[in-house]
């Protein structure tokens, strides 16, 4: 199977986690992308979404269902969003998208992650992937020397030859060479640095449940 087979797997299977007359929280990525293309089956029993990003609004309105403002709805039940590497415990590297700091939000505001990934994004110990981190750019040159401090090469993520800019108007530090063995405390600290929008660390708003994509079908992993 490739890979995009196995996104497309477990992009149909998160469909059982959907409740009827829910609104549903969604993520951004290539694997979410196959996720939304499965809810179109389910529209009609989907009032709504909270998107976490300008592209999945786009697709989500796309198959005709209505994108609600994360301030106009209380706590979901469910969000459901793909990852760039996920942990034996749940805890994950996001923002390889960069869309990290709304999928935090939503995520924060929801009761259960499912994370939806194929197998290649399983790891034992986070940082392989650069780390994506949102930041305020006049912070930028400081918090390069931060991390290089942890022994960390942070590189400010270029579109067109330009530096990349979210969809909150910020930029992207991408991280090399941090192995990141204590996620929590790890993101506890790099949160509270002058300048920092959000760290790409997922072990405060960690997977309840990731459903991985393998050739043998789809693995459910609760956390
Ligand atoms: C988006 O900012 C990211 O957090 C994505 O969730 C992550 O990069 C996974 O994306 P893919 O599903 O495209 O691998």
């Amino acid at each position: 199977m490739t890979q995009d087979e196995l996104k497309t797997l477990v992009g149909q299977a998160a469909l059982h986690y959907v409740t009827p007359g829910e609104v549903v929280g969604v993520g951004t990525g290539s694997t979410v992308n196959k996720f939304i293309e499965a809810l179109a089956s389910m529209k009609d029993r989907v009032p709504g979404a909270v998107s976490s990003s300008e592209a999945s609004t786009a697709r989500l309105k796309a198959i005709g269902i209505p994108v609600l403002e994360a301030n106009e709805v209380g706590e979901l039940s469910v969000y459901i969003d793909g990852a760039d590497e996920i942990d034996p415990r749940g805890h994950m590297v996001k923002g390889g998208g960069a869309a990290l700091t709304r999928e935090k939000i939503v995520a924060a505001q929801s009761r259960r992650f499912v994370c939806i990934a194929d197998e290649s994004k399983l790891v034992q110990t986070l940082g392989a992937f650069p780390l994506p981190v949102e930041v305020i750019p006049m912070a930028t040159a400081r918090l390069v020397r931060q991390f290089a401090a942890l022994g960390g090469q942070a590189r400010v993520r270029l579109k067109d030859g330009q530096a990349l800019v979210t969809d909150n108007g910020q930029h992207i530090l991408d991280v090399t060479g941090l192995r990141i063995t204590d996620p929590l405390a790890f993101e506890s600290e790099v949160n509270q640095w002058p300048g920092v929008v959000t760290v790409g660390v997922f072990a405060h708003q960690k997977a309840a449940v990731c459903l991985l994509g393998t050739p043998a079908g789809v693995k459910t992993l609760n956390f």
